[in-house]
């Protein structure tokens, strides 16, 4: 074991994240499961996921994105953190990553212009994907402000280490910032300031909520891999701009659901580490600690970009989902025993997106019908 240790002694070192100790590079990247049951309350089954996630060797498990606001017409499986009343959930989550030892950070989110349930939102009303969003107000941005802030505050009381702001997936936050949905001319549209403007709001009163010493992360769209879309040179203003804002670390990601089937980014996507280059880029520009994720299916990989200095947290969605023991397998010396995600296999995305529960294809069959059992009994 520790002489497997040796073969990766970038990913199993310690490091400081906003003042919490990880005790490896290895974070569970925000995975929506559609395990929570109708109206987001968490099942049984989904307990038992976060346990085994927590259980798995991985230093720290972010979860995967909870309301920050519902909609009347409720949230289907999206978990909660928009009432008081949702605090007791939360801590059910928190407590069942802490048991396996791994620290537990939640991200919170706004779909906004893909809230299939309270109508479309965003800052612009621009046609994307043949919806056009209802554009906001300055005061229900300001709601939106609080929204975020007071989710935040149900997180740390739930018992969360860190709470993280989800600028991804062209979901509200990053919405805002893209000149391709922002277009607005008050003070939260135009210039890159100014578009920058709702998040930086979003970060001061969240960290306001939280007080000192309890860390906020970002998820950070770097390029929307779209004609007229976010993406570089604007990456690293962005990047400076939340590190001076006070985030503790920046979780890169890229893509929106409008790229993300395109065939160019399909292929880009299938290959493995497809984010170092683009977080390289970003952790160049700030000195807060940088988490790249993307298909980082072998060790030796994971071990690469913490060595080039490319990244300084390796992030595993898919990844760890298919393989609840990818650390194990790293640390023992046994990664010829890892069950990796199929490239080109978009079942579990093509299961969020119609609704349903992720059951992961590579998964052995027992495992695939006894999870499906599992649900299907909550
Ligand atoms: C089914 C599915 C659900 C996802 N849910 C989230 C989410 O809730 N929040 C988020 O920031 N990213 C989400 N992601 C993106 C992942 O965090 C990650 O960046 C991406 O899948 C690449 O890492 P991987 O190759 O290890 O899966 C999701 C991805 C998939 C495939």
């Amino acid at each position: 074991m520790a002489a497997a240790q040796e073969g990766y002694p970038k990913l199993f070192s310690p490091i400081e994240v906003g003042g919490g100790k990880l005790a490896n590079r290895l974070v569970m990247a925000p995975l929506y499961t559609g395990y929570a049951a109708e109206g987001g309350r968490p099942s049984p089954y989904l307990i038992e996921h976060y346990r085994m996630m927590g259980a798995s060797g991985l230093a720290m498990v972010v979860v995967e994105s909870v309301a920050v606001k519902v909609s009347e017409a409720g949230s289907h499986r999206m978990l909660r953190a928009d009432q008081d009343g949702s605090t007791e959930d939360l801590a059910r989550i928190a407590e069942a990553v802490h048991a396996g030892g791994a620290l537990a950070c939640c991200q919170i989110n706004h779909p906004g212009r893909f809230d299939m349930l309270g109508g479309p939102v965003g800052p612009s009303p621009v046609d994307v994907s043949g919806m056009v969003p209802r554009e906001l107000t300055a005061p229900e941005i300001r709601e939106f402000v609080q929204a975020y802030a007071a989710a935040a505050r149900r997180v740390k009381e739930a018992g969360f280490d860190m709470v993280e702001l989800h600028g991804g997936t062209g979901y509200l936050l990053a919405s805002f910032v893209s000149p391709r949905t922002n277009q607005r001319t008050d003070a939260y549209g135009g210039s890159l300031e100014a578009r920058l403007r709702f998040p930086l709001e979003v970060l001061e009163a969240t960290r306001q909520a939280v007080g000192e010493g309890f860390p906020v992360g970002y998820r950070f769209l770097v390029n929307e891999w779209l004609p007229g879309g976010f993406g570089p040179p604007e990456d690293q203003p962005v990047a400076q701009a939340l590190e001076k804002g006070g985030v503790a670390y920046l979780s890169v990601m890229g893509g929106t659901y409008e790229s993300f089937f395109l065939p160019e980014v399909v292929e880009r996507t299938s290959q493995d580490g497809y984010m170092a280059e683009p977080t390289a880029r970003i952790k160049e520009a700030v000195s807060i600690p940088v988490m790249t994720a993307g298909r980082i299916s072998h060790p030796a990989l994971a071990e690469k970009i913490l060595e080039e200095g490319r990244a300084d947290l390796i992030g595993l969605a898919r990844v760890i989902l298919a393989d609840p023991d990818w650390v194990r397998k790293a640390r023992e010396g046994r990664e010829a025993e890892i069950i990796h995600c199929r490239t080109n296999c978009d079942a579990c995305m093509t299961q969020v997106m119609g609704g349903r529960s992720v059951i992961c294809a590579a998964w052995p069959k027992e495992k695939r019908t006894e999870v499906k059992q599992k649900l299907e009994e909550a």
